[in-house]
């Protein structure tokens, strides 16, 4: 797929997207990026690219001039998009029609970086095809909004992932937050994983996964549950399930906590009658054991 980037600061795009996933993308010949810097179509010895706004006011707005002689010159794929805080709000369900322009249903598209009080107007109404906005915050330019765009559009590209099957069960695809991941260690400084990771079972864990996935988005972001209609019996049920087996496992370690601490409240009283010495590096005991997804805490003492 081919992506155009028409900016006055080809630098920040370029080295961006020459490492990590962007970078193996256009070495892989899956993303075709193509930076135009707009000062090379800009008049005069200076180069200028700006000027004041008519009416007044701070600062200095892009002029049309140079963005269409670079347009003229390099001939970007179309649709262009200004970004800017006034444009469609890109979401993954614009990212992935903006995926869809490239091949094979077309070669591409363009983006088009403003900076300073923006753009002068008649770009936005006689040269470009949309807006995209990156959200209701305000960048000094937009570079980092069309890195945005470049990113979210090429984890989408077929052979842009080592892992194909990263982009289809991701949050969002399915209109919901993606459930919680861990990796080694099984317990990092006192936090165990759910046990249900280290099963083995993979439906089980597929099961958990879904419900960690409905329960997320039911508490972070109710609306995504309300734009899908709510969940069907056959979810709740599905959490309900699974919430319970949590406060159940939950339970039998609160109360293997309680046994672990009189065990050793036991042997510290044995050992202060000098009859037995507490053996060294006794495990942390389980009480000590923050919850799963508890806040970070003082680390356990390690015994
Ligand atoms: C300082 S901003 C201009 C803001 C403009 N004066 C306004 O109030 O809407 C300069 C450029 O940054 C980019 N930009 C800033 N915030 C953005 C956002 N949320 N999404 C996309 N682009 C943004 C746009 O290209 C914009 O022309």
């Amino acid at each position: 797929m081919r992506i155009d980037v028409l900016t006055i600061f080809p630098d920040l795009i370029e080295h961006y997207a020459a490492s990590a996933m962007v970078g193996r993308a256009r070495a892989a010949g899956v993303l075709d990026l193509r930076v135009h810097d707009l000062r090379s179509f800009a008049p005069g010895p200076h180069r200028s690219v700006d000027d004041s706004p008519f009416g007044g006011g701070a600062g200095m707005v892009l002029a049309p001039g140079p963005i269409v002689a670079t347009v003229d010159a390099v001939q970007p794929c179309r649709p262009i998009f200004l970004l800017s805080p006034g444009g469609r709000r890109v979401d993954q369900q614009v990212v992935e029609e903006l995926a869809a322009l490239g091949p094979p249903a077309g070669e591409g598209l363009s983006l088009l970086c403003g900076r300073y009080e923006g753009v002068d107007q008649r770009i936005a109404d006689h040269v470009v095809d949309g807006e995209l906005s990156i959200g209701d915050l305000v960048l000094a330019g937009g570079e980092l909004a069309a890195l945005v765009v470049v990113e979210a559009v090429t984890r989408l590209l077929p052979g842009a992932l080592g892992n194909e099957g990263s982009a289809a069960d991701e949050s969002f695809t399915e209109g919901l937050l993606e459930y919680p991941q861990y990796t080694r260690p099984a317990v990092f400084e006192g936090w165990a994983v759910p046990s249900v990771l280290l099963s083995g079972d993979h439906g089980r864990v597929a099961r958990w996964r879904r419900a960690m996935a409905l329960r997320r988005t039911m508490v972070r972001r109710p609306d995504l549950i309300a734009a899908r209609g709510g969940l069907s019996a056959d979810e709740q049920a599905l959490v309900d399930e699974i919430l319970a087996a949590e406060a159940a496992e939950a339970a039998e370690a609160a109360e293997a906590a309680e046994a672990a601490k009189r065990e050793e409240g036991l042997r510290a009283a044995e050992a202060a009658e000098g009859r037995q010495a507490a053996p060294t590096g006794a495990a942390v005991p389980l009480a000590d054991v923050p919850a799963v997804g508890a806040r970070r805490g003082p680390r356990p003492s390690p015994g």
